[in-house]
């Protein structure tokens, strides 16, 4: 479906994938099949008027639309003008939802009963056993064993939804090698298996797609942003960059406006502002690799945001300098997960604590100067963090 506005930003890649020289369709030739087969089911689906209808209907279900909120205390502190839009709100507690649920309906056209699926921080792991079991469907989760540790909340939701989680081994045992095994799996199981991929990353058409399944954020915001400013867009839109998904469904509504679009990465990993172009997991983008293009280790203290590569469309929005992708640190993300709660009253997922470290950082200053609105997608709940970021800051 074609993009508000007249930007050709963030509307239909290339037929072969591409946003400007990042993204493509780098896979084993045993799973181009399957890569055509999901993206002819995306393009009629997403001319179906009956299929937006049910995809919007169950995310009605599931907590759409959710809403902005003004945070009146943190704005009072910080002199700029702060507004959430509430992923969090979501069921299953972040916007990982919303690509889900669309997904799961493909496969159900496609007619397939199997999916697999890569999760970090778990809340794509949830989603997806969520759906799995919402419609018949059966489940495996790949993830890496750093991360089953350090969420093993969200290992324990899934398995009580009745997915299977396999822990993986190899490689840093995060993010990145949970892809390749579910990568492997799809390759052995095309048949009857879709691999419900949880970001803008992969082969064309996942970056695409799951953009336009999580443009609902930023069509609804920019929609309850001028209800709510009496008119004007905010000044600055903020999400957080892991592989790219939430701050690629909020940037969608934006990019049309005058609004300054920044991608806040972990600062162990940040692929758009220090990695250099390289394929990986199906697509080329902007990679951290070693001069001999050896893939390296991201570090970040959230699981959602560890992986050395980004979506490449956000390399592409870079590189035409519509959005501008800023890093966060572990310790002062970590401050402005306290600062929300204890201003708020709302705990933020690790991930979009990154979002809100930059506004705080940048607050007052010419980056973001004061009397600024912004607008932060808060894309989850810190639930699934408490006892990890317990063990960091001690049990106060
Ligand atoms: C709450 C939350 N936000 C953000 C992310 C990062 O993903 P993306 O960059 O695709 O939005 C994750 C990933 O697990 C997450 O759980």
């Amino acid at each position: 479906m074609a993009a508000t506005g007249t930007s050709p930003l963030m509307r239909e890649p290339t037929p072969e994938g591409r946003f400007g020289r990042f993204g493509g369709r780098f896979v084993p030739e045993a799973l181009v099949p399957a890569c055509q087969e999901l993206e002819s089911a995306f393009r009629s689906a997403w001319a179906d008027p009956a299929f937006h209808d049910e995809y919007l209907g169950i995310l009605r279900s599931n907590g759409r639309p959710t809403p902005v909120t003004e945070c009146r205390r943190l704005s009072e502190r910080l002199g700029v003008r702060v507004l959430l839009k509430r992923e969090d709100l979501t069921h299953t507690g972040s916007h990982k939802i919303n690509n889900v649920i669309g997904q799961a309906l493909l496969t159900r056209r496609m007619g397939k009963t199997r999916v697999v699926a890569e999760t970090g921080a778990g809340q794509h792991g949830v989603a997806t056993a969520t759906a799995a079991a919402m419609f018949g469907f059966e489940c495996v989760i790949y993830m890496g064993e750093v991360d089953v540790e350090r969420q093993a909340l969200n290992v324990f939701r899934m398995r009580l939804l009745g997915a299977d989680v396999v822990p993986v081994g190899s490689g840093s045992r995060t993010l990145k090698d949970a892809i390749n095994e579910a990568f492997r799996d799809w390759v052995s199981s095309v048949e009857t298996t879709h691999y419900l991929l949880g970001s803008v990353t992969g082969p064309h058409p996942y970056p695409w797609m799951i953009r336009e399944l999580q443009r609902v954020i930023g069509d609804e915001a920019r929609d309850q942003c001028r209800a709510l400013l009496g008119g004007p867009d905010p000044d600055y839109v903020v999400a957080c960059v892991g592989g790219g998904s939430n701050a690629a469904g909020t940037f969608a509504g934006f990019v049309d406006t005058a609004a300054h679009l920044i991608g806040v990465e972990p600062a162990g990993g940040a692929a758009v502002g220090r990695g250099i172009p390289g394929v990986v997991h199906g697509s080329l983008s902007q990679l951290l690799q070693d001069e001999h293009g050896q893939v390296l280790e991201a570090h970040s203290v959230s699981a959602g945001l560890d992986y050395p590569g980004v979506g490449p469309e956000h390399a592409h929005l870079a590189d035409v300098g519509r959005a501008r992708y800023v890093p966060a640190a572990d310790a002062e993300v970590l401050d402005a997960l306290g600062l929300l709660a204890t201003t708020e009253g709302i705990i933020p997922a690790l991930e979009p604590a990154h979002a809100v470290a930059w506004v705080v950082r940048a607050a007052g200053t010419d980056e973001l100067p004061t009397g600024s609105t912004v607008l932060v997608t808060m894309s989850g709940r810190g639930d699934k963090d408490a006892e990890h970021v317990m063990r960091m800051l001690g049990p106060q």
